[in-house]
C-alpha cells in the first residue's frame, strides 16, 4: 500500500523514531458491540443493526457537535445515540437503555489487547490512550479489562472539550510527553481517526479488521494490520537497533 506522498516517513522507515505508541479506545481495544451482544435477546434479532446505528449515530453526533460548536460530554452523546436508535427501531425500554449504557462501562477488550500493551512496554516506549471517552468511561472500561496498570497515559478529549478529527485533539499527546507528532505511532480501527491523525503528523497504523478501502481525504496510514498483536511487532521490528 503506497505511503502518503507528503508523509514524512516512508514504508521503509515506518515507525523509526517511535517514543510512544498510542491507542484508539473505542473500536480499537474496546469492542463497542459487545454491550447489545449481551442483551441480543432483547431486539427480536435486531441486535447488531441497532448497535450499528447507535454507533454510527455516536460518531456523527461527536462530528456535527464539535461542528456546531456544542459541546456535550462522550457519555451524553452515547446516550443520545442510543436514544435516536431506540427510536429508529421503535424501542421503548428505559431500564434497557440504561443497561447498555453499564454495559458501555465494561466493554470486552479484544483478546490481544493486553499482550499488545504489555510487549511494547518490555520494549521501554510509553503507552497511551487518546480517546473521546470521558476520563470516567475510560477508567471504568479499563478496570474491567484489567488494563489499567498497562498505560502510561489515557488522556481524554475533554481536556479541550472538542472531538477527534480536530488537531487539537491530537496535540493533546505531544504536549502530555513533550514529543514531536513523527515520534507518535498511532493505531485505530476508525478509518476517519486515521486520517485525522495522519493528517495531524502522527505515524499510523489502521487496524482494519473488516477489510475496508481507505478512506479518501488527507492523511493515510502507513501501514494496515489486522490484529493488535501485529501491531505491535511492527512498532517493535522499527525500535530494533540497525533499523
Ligand atoms: C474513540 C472513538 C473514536 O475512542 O472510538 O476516540
Amino acid at each position: 500500500m503506497p505511503a502518503a506522498s507528503s508523509a514524512a516517513h516512508s514504508e521503509a522507515t515506518a515507525f523509526s523514531g517511535t517514543k510512544a505508541c498510542v491507542f484508539d479506545a473505542y473500536g480499537t481495544l474496546f469492542d463497542v458491540h459487545s454491550a447489545v451482544a449481551r442483551h441480543d435477546d432483547s431486539f427480536g434479532g435486531k441486535g447488531p443493526e441497532v448497535s450499528a446505528l447507535w454507533r454510527q449515530k455516536q460518531l456523527e453526533y461527536t462530528w456535527l457537535r464539535s461542528l456546531m460548536g456544542q459541546h456535550a460530554d462522550f457519555r451524553q452523546v452515547t446516550r443520545d445515540a442510543l436514544d435516536y436508535a431506540f427510536a429508529r427501531f421503535g424501542v421503548a425500554d428505559g431500564a434497557l437503555a440504561e443497561k447498555l449504557m453499564a454495559a458501555y462501562d465494561r466493554l470486552d477488550a479484544y483478546a490481544d489487547a493486553a499482550a499488545c500493551l504489555a510487549s511494547l512496554r518490555e520494549a521501554g516506549l510509553a503507552r497511551a490512550i487518546l480517546s473521546n471517552g470521558t476520563p470516567q468511561m475510560l477508567a471504568s472500561a479499563l478496570e474491567s479489562a484489567e488494563m489499567s496498570d498497562h498505560l502510561d497515559a489515557v488522556i481524554s478529549i475533554e481536556e479541550v472539550a472538542i472531538y477527534k478529527p480536530d488537531p487539537r485533539v491530537y496535540d493533546l499527546v505531544c504536549r502530555r510527553f513533550a514529543i514531536e507528532p513523527h515520534e507518535v505511532a498511532f493505531l485505530s480501527a476508525n478509518a476517519w481517526d486515521v486520517a485525522g491523525a495522519a493528517a495531524f503528523g502522527f505515524q499510523v497504523a489502521w487496524i482494519n479488521r473488516r477489510g475496508e478501502p481507505v478512506e479518501v481525504l488527507p492523511g493515510r496510514p502507513l501501514a494496515q494490520v489486522s490484529t493488535l498483536s501485529e501491531f505491535a511487532e511492527l512498532v517493535l521490528r522499527a525500535a530494533e537497533p540497525g533499523q
